[in-house]
């Protein structure tokens, strides 16, 4: 058996701690407690393990023996924060009470926090207190709830409000309980590990640093070795229980030390009452210590150093250390915008732990120790300020900012880069202080330390680094060296590697350094060749010229002359130099190539390396040439890091700006940091006092305002240094200060000049960019203006100059000034902040952008980025691209054609001279050419056969890759392969077509991340719908058109069809849906193409959004979820095909579902959950937890199906309707007995058909007929009376039209005839205290009359300056005017493509009320221009006059206007059929006719729409289709198009069309 180790507690050794000691605790428990019961309690997930099984048979074994009388009971509750309830609670009393347990019960309860709290609360009532053994299970319970005594239940109004002090009789944590917790919790419970040793226990915590690679490591391997980091972990245990035991020793009520443990739990328990149960409360707690710890560093209390230490510890085990910590954010998805901060203030203020609503919080002083040793009151502007990532600066307040102040920046970076290398390399030991804690310097020490190249630690709570060094000694380590993104640090050990001996313990050989993804694309390629030429042995492991790199180990470097170029980076010279001393012989580097980028740099590292005790000498016969003597550095005993000079230029800066004084004092004249001249070169000659030591610069401000401004200065030494600069120049008055020499400033974080010149402008200081610089116009203090905080203040471009340049200036507006993105200065400076508040007392506020949870979905759409389009060969790809390209008014290029062009030779004979191979090679060339060239603006068409090369599609896969659209366009193989038999003029396949197909299938798929695949078309008007269906489907790929939500009753019909090849009827099926589900899981064959034919067959008969959805078997589908790959395939493969909603099964693997998500492109999510076997009443929390995380999905809708076994599920459904409003929800129960709830949802009801054959059975499905009717029934719809009024109406089919579609969706209404000339009869008899009263459909004479009675007109009706649809809404009426829908939706369904881009130009014949509509159609429609010609045209041009210009109207009078216009391609036709055409309308019309023929413009045969509709044929629609070959359209179709959208109005539901048509036709 394992070793004990004992802790005391309020006087007892109670709590023991070990691995594996089951039998111990057994043998404790029967030995001391005595007792006629044992219950253990644990939860379902515990009772799998093996550790509990261990725990349950010894006991059993030993009672037997040692206690044959007594009982084992044991009571397994369900796990999860969601039991921890007065529900469970009972539930285990009851079970106790009917085993007949009493007083002198023993209840062991085993498991993580929830388990203890919950049995501790049990054991501390039941028969008033009966003895408890806590055996924690999770990390969390053994380090924290299981010692204390506190016991509690959660109740719906908040966490552990009901509960009690009991103290348990014995603690036992037996780490090998901890082999089965998942990672996840694993991690969680470190964060009250590190807090206690946080607040307590400085040792512990520096061990804790140490520890936490190994832990994550071991953690989360696939299989964890736990008997690997044994000791470790019983001493993070150990140590931590101790002082929990300690402090609940001394304060075991809480009323003062114990009060420390809530360090970080202020504001960690806010965030985590909004994030429950997505967050775990470790997790929380973490992101809250650093808040809280930020807010003590804020106040001046922490130094930077201890939230550094902190934040890294704690990143390093796993934790989030911020609310934006990207995989934190996976986890709680878009809860993440609930947490705002009047919220958090609200929790935080009723906080048990708070009394009353002060709040308070643990200040740290310093790791391990708190300030004061108790919680202190904050106010709500700090912690509001240290909460958010938006800081207001206000005025600088002269009265209250000090005279004179010193201040020490941050170390500078470049120095403490070097100087750990030197020292590294160095003999004996060195106390570095100021060092720069950053990512290089992080990963140069840890390689250091891997390397045994160095000891290293820390002193003075680590402000001071102190390096052993091991005199240039370093050998091979077991892993590779992980360097991140850290340049610095990967150009320096380059070299150091290079110097690596042979571990003689492992015999490793090579020295392995590697980065992240982006660290795997910088080039390091000058230094490898350098090295290698100069002995090394090096290996590009993937990338050549970047990381990964293999360097062979006891190579060296042999010495002699090394030439470097130099003109890149002068890191790569740095890096060399510092090595050259432990060369086999002297190094003389020669610099080559011209002009070294940045001497300054290079001179740094010459004198540090003289600090260490090596000399460089500079050639005194060769440009660029230094000689370095062999030798080994010795360390100083102590190396003060110079301050960063870039830094230094705010501070200076800040007393330039404001007349006060401040003093950095350690950077002076004998700084070799280019930006240390930033006093003397750019801050005296406009009128700063500068003192400069050799060591300490002070500058002194002139008077406020008095600041002059510099007409040049070349800021090429110090570039960085240039937006202080700027913002000092911004207000140096009336006066232009010229930068140059800062080219390089434009590829830093941002484009800094641009920003600079765009951000000043807000402030009212204009900017000029130059080439190589900056022209700012400097203004009175006085006239700076301040930014508007509601346009969202000054950006910072993710840029931490940007954000500290700004800082200064904000101060010096009258009102406080908004800047985003305050924490960016974390990069070089994150105190930054601190040191303006409580240094200079400026006074910040914290300030939260308000955020709208709607547009957190919100996907930039694709823009101007080019498309690219692959495909079969006769796929339809010249033709649909240029549908594409015409209605993006982007340019088309074949890329085919573009070969030709360029190599000057016809493909077939290319071919045929040099082979395929040699075709896809240039291929692939052009392919990338032209992928780079024409990135924006173009439809990019390529041949056939381009995914034949790997090359090309590496290339396509990069474009999707990058966020481009790669488009394959797809149909049928039999239409292809007649198609190409009937075409001679292109190469022949050397192979069937096929079989060409089959090969390249998957490549097709797995290039592209969009597909279309086009219906067969058997006639123009088949074709033309086309051309407008796959115009909607890149609307919605190209994010221009996203499917609308329906607010109101809605519905989706499920078509369950094996095939839809064989469905009949499916546009009768889908009468009265706003959508169409198509159910994949039932489709005969999952194959890629087949599914995605099946969406070309829906689009060809129905314009309605796609339900796309795969329901897996344990879902009540058909799909087997085991395949998992398959189901990712079909899921990608819906968003791939633009469908408008997209249904995901809360159950699919996580994976799958973020892989889903990352690519949902602009389809709506369905996130939905199934329970066909009713085993979840809608009361269970099951369904909520379902809910919740639909919601942090970001799920568009929620849909729940439940299953109803009695009639009051549905009630129960309601309730749980109501209680859960966050997102649109479908909520059904399935089952005959669910009925009602089909009727009762609201919006997007799944629904069926009667004329779908073989329909499951049972599931309780109904038609949109039998829930209208139901619904009625019920008193949902009520009875109501709609009319068409006007005169003269007799022979109006409107009440034909209306009616026939009431009943064909069971509506109970009724329309009817009104004949009137005047509105106000109308308003008397029909609408005024009518109840019932519906809606209108208005005519001649009273289109404009009946404009007074609305209260709220559509755009279509201000414009059109007409009605002709009324409805009651809230507070009044709307009007509306449908007669254009009926115009558009008339060419639309007659097959006229979209024309948008497309120069297609529209005409209007007539001056009538009509005429007006149909002038706003053809701009709806997208016309460039609008011809209009009237038999009379004086009372045109006024009307034209009320239309805006950019609808490009022009009035056709005379034949010379008629002869120089453009070709029309769509007319309307509105004059009185009645009556003669006048002649000289006649020709102009003929002209316009014939000319619009012989053009036809946009791509399709022309159309002429007669708005009359009697007689059927007009004399102007037959001579457009005689005698000019027009497609004609008879105006009963404008009728019956407005009638349907005048449907939609009235009722909300979409009107069934073919059966309105009929009314309407049907004589
Ligand atoms: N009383 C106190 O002083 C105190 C202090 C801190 C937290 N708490 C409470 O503790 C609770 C959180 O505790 P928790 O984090 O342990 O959560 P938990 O009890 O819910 O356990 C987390 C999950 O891990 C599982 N699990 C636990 N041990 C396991 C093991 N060894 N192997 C496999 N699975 C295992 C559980 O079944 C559960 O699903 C909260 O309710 C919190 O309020 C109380
Ligand atoms: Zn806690």
């Amino acid at each position: 058996m394992s070793k004990v180790e004992k802790v005391t507690i309020l006087g007892k050794d109670t709590i023991h701690v070990g691995y594996g000691i089951q039998d111990h605790i057994v043998s404790e428990i029967i030995a001391n407690k005595a007792s006629s019961t044992y219950v253990i309690i644990t939860d379902t997930n515990l009772a799998r393990t093996q550790p509990f099984n261990k725990l349950k048979t010894n006991f059993e074994t030993q009672l037997k023996q040692e206690r044959p009388e007594s009982r084992l009971l044991s009571y397994y509750v369900p796990p999860g924060e969601n039991n921890k309830s007065r529900t469970t609670k009972a539930a285990v009393e009851d079970f106790l009470l009917q085993q007949g347990c009493t007083r002198d019960t023993v209840i062991i309860a085993v498991g993580g926090g929830v388990i203890g709290d919950m049995i501790g609360f049990v054991a501390a009532t039941f028969m008033r207190g009966v003895r408890v053994i806590q055996v924690p299970t999770s990390l969390l319970a053994m380090v924290d709830s299981s010692v204390g005594g506190k016991t509690a239940i959660d109740t719906p109004l908040g966490k552990n409000f009901i509960g009690a002090f009991h103290q348990p009789d014995y603690v036992f944590c037996d780490i090998s309980f901890l082999e089965t917790l998942p990672p996840r919790q694993f991690i969680n419970g470190m964060a009250e590990v590190i807090k206690t040793a946080a607040i307590w226990n400085e040792e512990e915590f520096t061990r804790l640093e140490k520890f936490a690679n190994q832990f994550l490591a071991v953690v989360t391997s696939k299989h964890p070795d736990l008997l690997s980091i044994k000791q470790e972990l019983v001493k993070t245990v150990l140590e931590s229980v101790k002082v929990k035991a300690f402090v609940v020793s001394s304060d075991e009520k809480e009323s003062g030390l114990r009060n420390l443990l809530n360090f970080g739990h202020t504001i960690g328990h806010a965030i985590e009452a909004v994030l429950t149960p997505e967050a775990l409360h470790g997790e929380c707690v973490s992101v809250g210590m650093i808040k809280e710890a930020e807010l003590s560093r804020y106040l001046g209390i922490l130094p930077p150093v201890a939230v550094a230490r902190l934040s890294k510890c704690l990143a390093n085990y796993g934790l989030p250390i911020s609310i934006d910590d990207k995989d934190f954010l996976k986890k709680v998805g878009t809860k993440r915008h609930y947490v705002e901060i009047e919220t958090l203030l609200k929790k935080m203020a009723i906080d048990k732990k708070n009394d009353g609503s002060k709040i308070r919080c643990v200040l740290l002083e310093k790791i391990g120790r708190c300030y004061q040793l108790k919680a202190h009151e904050v106010s709500k502007r700090d912690l509001t300020f240290v909460l958010t990532d938006e800081v207001l600066v206000h005025p600088f307040d002269p009265k209250a900012i000090p005279q004179s102040t010193v201040i020490v920046p941050p170390g500078s970076k470049s120095i403490s880069n070097r100087a750990l290398v030197l020292a590294a390399l160095g003999n004996g030991t060195v106390r570095i202080k100021n060092l720069l804690h950053s990512d290089d310097t992080k990963h140069m020490l840890d390689a250091v330390a891997s390397l045994q190249g160095a000891e290293i630690s820390t002193e003075d709570n680590g402000e001071t680094i102190v390096v052993k060094g091991n005199g240039g000694n370093l050998v091979t380590c077991g892993e590779q060296l992980y360097l991140g993104n850290a340049g610095t640090a990967s150009r320096f050990l380059t070299t150091v590697a290079s110097l690596v001996g042979v571990n003689p313990e492992t015999n490793e050989q090579h020295v392995v350094l590697t980065g992240n993804a982006r660290m795997q694309e910088r080039p390091i390629g000058p230094l490898v060749d350098a090295l290698t030429s100069n002995g090394s042995e090096i290996e590009y492991l993937n990338k050549q010229g970047s990381l990964p790199l293999k360097i062979q180990a006891s190579k060296g470097l042999r010495g002699g002359r090394i030439e470097l170029a130099a003109t890149i980076s002068s890191q790569y010279v740095s890096s060399i130099l510092m090595c050259a001393p432990y060369a086999n012989e002297p190094v003389t580097l020669a610099l080559v190539g011209g002009k070294p980028i940045s001497q300054l740099y290079i001179d740094m590292t010459c004198a540090m390396m003289k600090s260490f005790g090596i000399e460089v000498t500079k050639s005194s016969t060769e440009e660029h040439t230094y000689h370095i003597p062999k030798g080994v550095y010795t360390n100083p005993e102590e190396y003060v890091i110079e301050s960063d000079a870039s830094s230094a230029t705010y501070p200076l800066a800040f007393a330039a700006m404001t007349g006060t004084s401040v003093t950095v004092p350690n950077i002076g004249s004998s700084s070799l940091q280019g930006d240390a001249r930033f006093a003397v070169d750019v801050l005296k000659p406009m009128g700063c006092k500068v003192e400069q030591t050799a060591t300490s610069t002070t500058v002194t401000g002139p008077p406020r305002g008095t600041l002059k401004p510099l007409p040049h200065v070349d800021m090429e030494p110090m570039t960085d240094a240039f937006l202080t600069a700027s913002v000092v120049a911004a207000v140096a008055k009336n006066g232009t200060t010229s930068i140059t020499g800062i080219a390089n400033q434009r590829v830093k974080e941002c484009n800094r000049i641009k920003a600079m010149v765009d951000e000043l402008a807000k402030y009212g200081v204009t900017c000029n960019e130059l080439p190589d610089g900056i022209e700012i116009h400097g203004v009175d203090i006085d006239e700076l203006k301040t930014p508007s905080t509601e346009k969202r203040g000054v950006k910072s471009y993710d840029d931490h100059r940007v954000a500290m340049s700004f800082s200064l200036i904000s101060g010096l507006c009258k009102e406080p000034v908004l800047i985003l993105e305050r924490s960016t200065t974390g990069k070089t400076w994150p105190g930054w902040w601190d040191i303006l508040h409580s240094k200079f007392n400026v006074t910040l506020d914290g300030y939260e952008l308000p955020f709208n949870v709607e547009d957190a979905s919100a996907v930039e759409g694709n823009g101007d980025k080019s498309i690219i389009v692959i495909g079969m060969r006769a796929a339809g790809k010249s033709t649909l691209s240029k549908w594409l390209a015409s209605f993006l008014g982007f340019k088309f290029l074949d890329l085919d054609e573009y070969l030709e062009k360029k190599l000057g030779v016809d493909i077939r004979e290319l071919i045929k001279d040099k082979g395929w191979e040699y075709f896809r090679e240039q291929e692939a060339i052009i392919a990338k050419e032209c992928f780079t060239q024409y990135s924006q603006g173009y439809v990019l068409s390529t041949g056939g056969g381009i995914v034949e090369g790997e090359e090309a599609r590496s290339q396509l896969k990069a474009y999707v890759k990058s966020g481009g659209i790669v488009l394959h366009l797809h149909r049928d193989l039999d239409e292809t392969v007649t198609f190409l038999s009937a075409d001679a003029s292109r190469p022949a396949y050397t192979n069937e077509i096929k079989e060409v197909w089959l090969r390249r299938e998957k490549w097709y798929q797995e290039c592209s991340n969009y597909h279309y695949y086009s219906s067969h078309c058997a006639n123009d008007v088949e074709f033309n719908h086309l051309r407008s269906s796959f115009i909607d489907f890149v609307k919605t790929i190209t994010g221009q058109q996203l499917v609308a939500v329906p607010r109101g009753r809605s519905s989706f019909v499920t078509l369950t069809f094996p095939s839809l090849n064989e469905a009949k009827h499916l546009e009768e099926i889908v009468i009265g849906s706003d959508a169409v589900e198509l159910r994949v899981d039932l489709l005969k064959d999952y194959s890629l193409t087949f599914v995605a034919e099946q969406t070309a067959i829906l689009r060809k008969y129905i314009d309605l959004p796609i339900v796309y959805t795969v329901r897996t078997k344990s879902q009540g589908g058909s799909f087997p979820e085991e395949n998992v790959d398959q189901l990712r395939e079909l899921l990608l493969l819906g968003i791939k095909l633009g469908v408008g909603y997209l249904d995901l099964e809360l159950t699919t693997p996580n994976e799958v579902i973020e892989q889903v998500l990352a690519n949902k492109g602009f389809t709506r999510i369905i996130g939905s959950h199934h329970d066909f076997t009713g085993a979840l009443k809608w009361n269970n929390v099951e369904w909520k937890n379902k809910y919740n995380q639909a919601v942090s999905l970001n799920a568009d809708i929620v849909k729940l199906v439940g299953t109803a076994k009695s009639f009051q599920d549905n009630i129960d459904l309601e309730i749980f309707r109501r209680e859960n409003t966050l997102k649109p929800l479908i909520a059904v129960n399935m089952g005959e007995q669910g009925k009602l709830s089909r009727v009762l949802n609201p919006i997007l009801t799944p629904i069926t058909h009667e004329l779908i054959p073989n329909k499951p059975t049972g599931t309780g499905q109904l038609s949109i007929k039998e829930i209208n009717k139901a619904f009625t029934e019920i008193g949902g719809f009520t009875h109501k009376k709609f009319y068409v009024i006007g005169s003269p109406i007799e022979h109006s089919r409107s009440p034909n039209l209306h009616n026939a579609g009431y009943e064909k969706l069971n509506l109970p209404y009724t329309f009817d005839r009104f004949e009137a000339e005047d509105a106000d009869v109308v308003y008397e008899q029909l609408i005024k205290d009518k109840a019932d009263f519906g809606g209108l459909a208005i005519t001649m004479p009273l289109k404009l009359q009946i404009m007074k009675y609305a209260t709220e007109l559509s755009d279509a009706a201000k414009v059109i300056g007409a009605v002709n649809t009324l409805i009651p809404v809230q507070g009044g009426y709307f009007g509306d005017n449908t007669d254009y829908v009926g115009i558009i939706n008339s060419f639309i369904r007659n097959g006229v493509p979209s024309i948008e881009n497309s120069k297609v130009n529209g005409l209007v014949i007539g001056g009538g009320g009509t005429s007006r509509a149909a002038i706003y159609a053809l701009h709806e429609m997208g016309c460039d221009k609008i011809y209009w010609v009237n038999r009379t045209s004086s009372k045109l041009h006024e009307i034209k006059e009320s239309f805006p210009s950019d609808y490009n109207i022009e009035i056709l009078e005379t034949k010379e206007q008629v002869d120089a216009s453009e070709p029309v391609s769509l007319v309307v036709s509105c004059v009185p059929a009645t009556s003669e055409l006048d002649k000289d309308l006649l020709v102009k019309i003929e002209a316009l006719l014939l000319k619009g023929s012989e053009s036809k413009q946009g791509g399709f045969v022309p159309n002429l729409l007669e708005a009359a509709y009697k007689p059927r044929v007009t004399p102007v629609m037959k001579l457009a289709q005689d005698k000019y070959e027009w497609n004609v359209i008879p105006g009963v179709e404008m009728l019956v198009n407005q009638g349907e959208r005048q449907f939609k109005i009235h009722t909300g539901f979409n009107a069934p069309y073919k059966t309105i048509h009929e009314a309407v036709v049907a004589e």
